[in-house]
């Protein structure tokens, strides 16, 4: 049931200001992380591999900068596939996690049975929690999302999110890197997501016109750059699979590396960057895109909007927000350019063509 939206697509993300507060009041009480993730032990942790693929592997390697950044343990990301067939030394002390919508997705299920009694422990981060990834880990934990029918994941990923930056916060915490107002401080600032999604999702009409501009291309580049690169290539990933446009995405820094060749008038470059710590950078960037004539789609916030200028294609801006958090806010616009260009393409967004909602065969 669709419950008036058009596709199940715009449902799921508008869902995600509701489902993400559930999810949040199952694993957080007051300022202390409650729930299976309180049970978690990561003291004598030396190591974290996670797994997975397509959107789920843009989740972990987010949780990738949050682990390192918050817990100071060293963090392996993989795509599945290319695991499963490496076949990598697992150290002693790894805890290996595996994070899947459907919690059947062959590769990262082979994945995950590889690392059976290898790693100290498996941990899985999936949706439905009665899958053979869930069964087959140690610990389960359920992403609390609701059903997904999309097959482009949306509020699969920003509750994936939520799970991974909790999990970081009790390793932080485990670690003695985070202290107890430090912590709560951080869980505040993530209860207050939900509210700060609804105005995001207030912003829509911007985006939906936006995106119907970008749809009218036939390349369009992703840049981001700490927390903001695993959401660029997230961006690029729903675009392509939604709307079928050519879209790819860099780290900020990587522009001059290659990707800059390719810039021209006619290919939107959509650039991810809250006024952060490394926001100054990410101008530069755009501002060497915008001399080559580029089209900068700027996502940013009030302050980033007056520091970039005007010289932008487009601007959409999004409430200020502590920039550990900025992943899962800026995965709405990431979703809703995509949606709103599938649509103005015609495409067929709840179903895209060659695609299955889940991949249980390689
Ligand atoms: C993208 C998408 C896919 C899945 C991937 C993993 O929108 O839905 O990339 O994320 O197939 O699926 P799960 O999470 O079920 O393992």
């Amino acid at each position: 049931d669709k419950s008036g939206y058009k596709h199940f697509m715009a449902k799921e993300i508008a869902e995600q200001p509701a489902v993400l507060a559930d999810a949040l009041n199952r694993y957080v009480d007051q300022d202390s992380i409650s729930g299976p993730i309180a049970d978690l032990d990561f003291t004598d942790t030396t190591g974290i591999t996670l797994v997975a693929c397509g959107t789920a592997f843009y989740a972990c390697l987010t949780a990738k900068y949050w682990l390192e950044k918050l817990a100071r343990i060293p963090v392996e990301v993989d795509i599945a596939s290319e695991f499963r067939y490496r076949e990598p030394p697992i150290a002693k002390g790894t805890t290996a996690i595996f994070v899947s919508q459907s919690g059947e997705t062959a590769d990262t299920l082979a994945a995950l049975r590889y690392c059976a009694g290898k790693a100290d422990r498996i941990l899985s981060v999936v949706n439905v929690a009665e899958s053979s990834i869930a069964r087959e880990s140690d610990v389960a934990l359920p992403i609390h999302a609701g059903v997904e029918v999309g097959v482009a994941s949306t509020k699969a990923f920003t509750c994936q999110l939520n799970v991974l930056l909790l999990l970081a916060i009790k390793a932080a915490t485990d670690k003695g890197e985070l202290d107890q107002g430090s912590r709560a401080k951080l869980l505040e600032t993530m209860r207050a997501l939900p509210g700060i999604f609804n105005v995001a999702l207030d912003r829509d009409s911007v985006i939906e016109t936006a995106s119907a501009q970008i749809a009218e291309a036939r390349d369009v580049l992703f840049l981001g750059r700490g927390l903001m690169y695993p959401l660029a290539l997230e961006g690029a990933l729903k675009l392509k699979e939604i709307s079928y446009i050519h879209a790819e995405a860099y780290a900020s820094g990587e522009l001059k590396h290659g990707p800059i060749a390719l810039i021209d008038k006619s290919v939107p470059v959509i650039v991810f960057a809250p006024r952060d710590s490394l926001f100054d950078k990410t101008v530069s960037n755009m501002q060497e895109v915008m001399a080559r004539g580029g089209k900068v789609v700027l996502v940013t916030d009030a302050a980033g909007a007056q520091q970039a200028g005007s010289d932008t294609w487009k601007t959409i801006i999004l409430p200020e927000v502590d920039e550990v958090v900025a992943p899962l806010l800026y995965a709405l616009p990431a979703q809703l350019i995509a949606y709103h260009a599938a649509v103005a393409k015609g495409t067929d967004v709840d179903q895209p063509r060659n695609l299955a909602k889940s991949v249980t065969v390689e």
